[in-house]
């Protein structure tokens, strides 16, 4: 099948044959394992057999048509890869033969300050833009997400939210025109691909309908002073003022934004639960301090506990570096905290009960690695956008997002077994305290224990709508409707992609 792949680039690209041993590389390839293995930001997946036939690392568009084409003529699948944070590995793994496109090589950022946009090519990261808008200006800014390694390419399609999500959305609600490779390898913008398919791109996952090569993304101002905080808490403190914290996180003034990290010390003698308060406001401490006072007097936040700086400084400290390191450290593309994990997620809707609480405290407790539960406000600008603006659709209603993530070092199966069998406790654990019918779920935060398409390329729309419904509510039939004209044949399919409306 390599063969047949490789002679079908060199007959697409004439001259193909001068850049095939810097873009192509089979498994017998000293470069192979080291190019598949350079993004794979789960451990866990590392001695997995489902690896790619061929890897294709594009330095121009044409080789990613290309690549589709003779995908398609050889019929094979393909994953592609942006900054390889998927969850379950989707973007570097299949269990049938498959091509990986890897676009790291597809990075560039346009910043335009005269109308405001950027374009960045789909392999870029998080990082590299905020990076990039820093330099071009103090008072502009992103919402997208906190890690700096994630890539713009799969971030988008699924959503994406970070610090700025209260004031701003997501970063897939401030995508203004894109281009998009599909299955016959053309290269379509907004204006081509037509406003069905660049309302599924945004949200509802670009791979289900093509290979996006770039996204054109609409800034938004920041002040050029930011105030952070991050206050620890301990034991009955901690869940006493978490507790608190659901009646008023999303209520809060549209520029504060307080998320909640909740995690036991990852050890197997005698825990502890700590709980941070981690917060960005948009403005100086002088105006934080009374709101806080006001909102949330029981934190008792101090004037001591903040720190003003730059939005990008602030992004280095989300990021988890120094708020004075150099912003070139968010150049960097490995994760810093880089460690086998499983997480899944929730919406909340009605606040929590203390008592309910002591139970999923009770479980951090019990596990004797890493475990966290890391809670996210929903509310402003979340509330005012409507849950078919684009597919992504909790929206009003819901209080937090609550990300519950275990995390281990030693990759062996015992070991990835126990934990799995934890983080299904936990979920089972929280049903009668979450979003219900269905029980919603975060797309980026890819989880297949939801349900997963068939191998043979045969699953029904209703089959899909197990884990579809969860991520997509009533947005997932339109995905579906546009999935059938545009992709006729299927061929962008993962294990979780977009099904036809027609089998
Ligand atoms: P990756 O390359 O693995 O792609 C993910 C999916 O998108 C795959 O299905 C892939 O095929 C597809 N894809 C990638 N590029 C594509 C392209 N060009 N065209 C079409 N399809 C493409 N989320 C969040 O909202 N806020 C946050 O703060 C964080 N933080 C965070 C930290 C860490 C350490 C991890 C591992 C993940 C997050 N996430 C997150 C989740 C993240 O948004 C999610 O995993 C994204 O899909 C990652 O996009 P990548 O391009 O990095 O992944």
């Amino acid at each position: 099948l390599d063969k047949s792949f490789m002679q079908c680039m060199l007959t697409i690209i004439g001259d193909y044959s001068k850049n095939i041993e810097k873009t192509v590389f089979n498994s017998s390839s000293l470069l192979y394992p080291k190019v598949l293995e350079s993004l794979e930001q789960n451990p866990r997946w590392l001695n997995s057999s489902n690896k790619p036939l061929l890897i294709v690392k594009p330095f121009h568009e044409s080789e990613i048509q290309a690549a589709i084409l003779c995908s398609k003529e050889i019929g094979v699948q393909i994953r592609v890869r942006s900054g390889g944070h998927d969850y379950e590995g989707l973007s570097y793994l299949c269990k049938t033969p498959f091509i990986m496109i890897d676009l790291i090589e597809i990075r560039s950022i346009k910043i335009n300050l005269v109308d405001e946009t950027a374009w960045i090519q789909a392999g870029a990261t998080l990082g590299e833009l905020y990076y990039k808008i820093s330099k071009a200006s103090k008072v502009h800014g992103f919402p997208a997400g906190l890690c700096a390694s994630v890539g713009i390419g799969g971030h988008i399609s699924g959503g994406g939210f970070g610090t700025l999500l209260r004031k701003y959305g997501l970063a897939a609600d401030h995508v203004v025109d894109a281009y998009l490779i599909d299955a016959n390898g053309r290269i379509l913008d907004r204006k081509s691909m037509g406003e069905d398919v660049f309302w599924a791109i945004r949200g509802g996952s670009a791979s289900s309908f093509g290979v996006v090569l770039a996204w054109k993304i609409r800034l938004v101002k920041v002040p050029s002073i930011v105030t952070v905080f991050s206050v620890r808490t301990v034991e009955e403190r901690a869940k006493k003022l978490f507790h608190r914290w659901q009646y008023i996180a999303d209520k809060l003034h549209e520029d504060l934004f307080i998320r909640v990290v909740a995690q036991n010390d990852g050890s197997n003698s005698k825990q502890i639960i700590q709980a941070f308060f981690n917060s960005l406001f948009l403005g100086g401490k002088d105006k934080l301090i009374p709101i806080m006072n006001e909102s949330f007097p029981e934190l008792g936040l101090q004037a001591k506990d903040c720190i003003e700086m730059s939005w990008i400084q602030s992004v280095l400290y989300f990021a988890g570096y120094n708020n004075w390191d150099p912003p070139e450290f968010l150049l960097n593309r490995t994760t810093i905290y880089k460690s086998s994990f499983k997480a899944k997620s929730d919406y909340v809707k009605e606040p929590i009960s203390e008592t309910s609480l002591e139970g999923v405290w009770t479980m951090l407790l019990k596990e004797d690695t890493l475990a966290l539960l890391i809670m996210d406000p929903y509310g402003g600008k979340m509330s005012e956008i409507s849950e078919s603006e684009i597919p992504f659709p909790h929206r009003e209603g819901y209080l937090y997002n609550i990300q519950y993530m275990v995390k281990w070092e030693v990759n062996t199966i015992d070991e990835s077994n126990k934990n799995l069998k934890w983080m299904e406790m936990v979920y089972r654990y929280m049903t009668p305290y979450v979003s219900k019918s269905p029980r919603a779920a975060y797309f980026n935060y890819r989880d297949l224990d939801l349900g997963s398409n068939k191998h043979d390329n045969n699953t029904s729309y209703s089959e899909a709508s197990v884990w579809g419904s969860k991520y997509f509510k009533g947005n997932f039939r339109r995905l579906a409707k546009i999935k059938t004209k545009f992709d006729p044949q299927n061929f962008f399919r993962n294990e979780q992609s977009i099904p036809l409306l027609n089998i």
